[in-house]
């Protein structure tokens, strides 16, 4: 079978797509996948750097978190052959990359697949859609309480900002381009900027930073603020003000994954795909990631 796979670290030129042995099908808990799409995410480009430093899995690796495809064998699951699914696979936790034609994954860490769209808008869900509701469940923010996304129109922070909405919560934004203001809007913010300085003494309950903004302004004293951005380090330390911060790291869930499909398919969450390349355009799709600028995520078609 196919793998996009890395033996070095570097630029986009590091990766190719290499004959690997397949997967000797799911083990105890398992369920084998083939894979039919899956999307780049920062930190998919971040382990093909180098970037990530201690904890990287060993060379050579399959790149990969994000996984949508359909069963082959769902081993003692109850999984059946043929069953559309959607997977994250904590790629640096276990160095099991979903960047290849078949994967094993462990059934706790599968839902079943949206109906209501496609295999490759799915394949966007996964890392983002966990990531969002998991830092929102530490956020605990609840029915008209007043949060602050900031990084709004991008991946993690634009589900973020539509599941907030869907538990009423009151969602303002902070983006970086003028034209996503109004994407900002369309999610449901009632009030969406690209200048920080508009945020201060604003005195949210909750403050959701996914890029190390650091608007710790912005927070009420009391609140809650919790950063995604790994890479920014550790958000200042509130405790004076009584704030409590987390950086917080994305787990495999497939409950929360079943949880966000069905938001999917009741039209509550809208995914975003801005391009689709095919396996053999993966060093492509990775200088389009990497120049930024995008509507959306960057996805990879099998
Ligand atoms: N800890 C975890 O478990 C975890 C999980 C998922 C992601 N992450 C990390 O979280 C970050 C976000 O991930 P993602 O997938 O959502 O990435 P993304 O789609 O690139 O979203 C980041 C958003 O932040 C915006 N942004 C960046 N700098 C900004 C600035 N100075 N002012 C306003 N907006 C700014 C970007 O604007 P543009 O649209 O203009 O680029 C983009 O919309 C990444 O660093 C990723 O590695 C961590």
């Amino acid at each position: 079978m196919r793998a996009i796979r890395i033996d070095r670290f570097g630029g986009p030129d590091v990766l190719n797509v290499r004959e690997v042995e397949e997967p000797t099908g799911p083990g105890p808990g398992q369920v084998l996948v083939r894979t039919v799409a899956t999307s780049i995410n920062p930190v998919d480009d971040k382990t093909r750097e180098g970037a990530i430093g201690e904890g990287t899995p060993p060379l050579p690796m399959t790149l990969g978190w994000d996984l949508a495809g359909v069963v082959v064998d769902g081993g003692s699951t109850g999984r059946q052959a043929g069953e559309r699914v959607v997977a994250m696979s904590h790629q640096l936790g276990t160095g099991l990359g979903t960047w290849a034609d078949l994967v094993v994954v462990p059934a706790g860490a599968l839902a079943s697949a949206p109906t209501a769209v496609s295999l490759v808008e799915a394949a966007t869900l996964p890392l983002p859609g966990l990531a969002a509701l998991q830092t929102l469940d530490w956020l605990a923010v609840s029915a008209g309480e007043r949060l602050l996304v900031a990084g709004a129109a991008g991946a993690v922070g634009g589900l973020a900002l539509q599941l907030a909405v869907t538990r009423n919560v009151r969602v303002d934004a902070l983006v970086s381009r003028e034209r996503q203001v109004g994407l900002a809007e369309e999610y449901g913010a009632e009030f969406a900027t690209t200048d920080r300085s508009a945020l201060k003494n604003r005195h949210y309950d909750a403050v959701f930073d996914t890029f190390g903004a650091f608007v710790t302004d912005a927070v009420a004293d009391h609140g809650r603020y919790a950063s995604i951005a790994t890479q920014a380090g550790e958000v200042p330390d509130l405790s004076a003000r009584g704030v409590r911060t987390t950086v917080n790291q994305v787990r495999e869930d497939g409950a929360g994954l079943e949880e966000l499909v069905r938001l999917v398919d009741r039209g509550l969450l809208r995914l975003r795909v801005d391009s689709t390349f095919s396996l053999h355009q993966i060093r492509a799709a990775h200088e389009h990631f990497g120049r930024g600028g995008l509507d959306g995520k960057v996805t990879v078609a099998f």
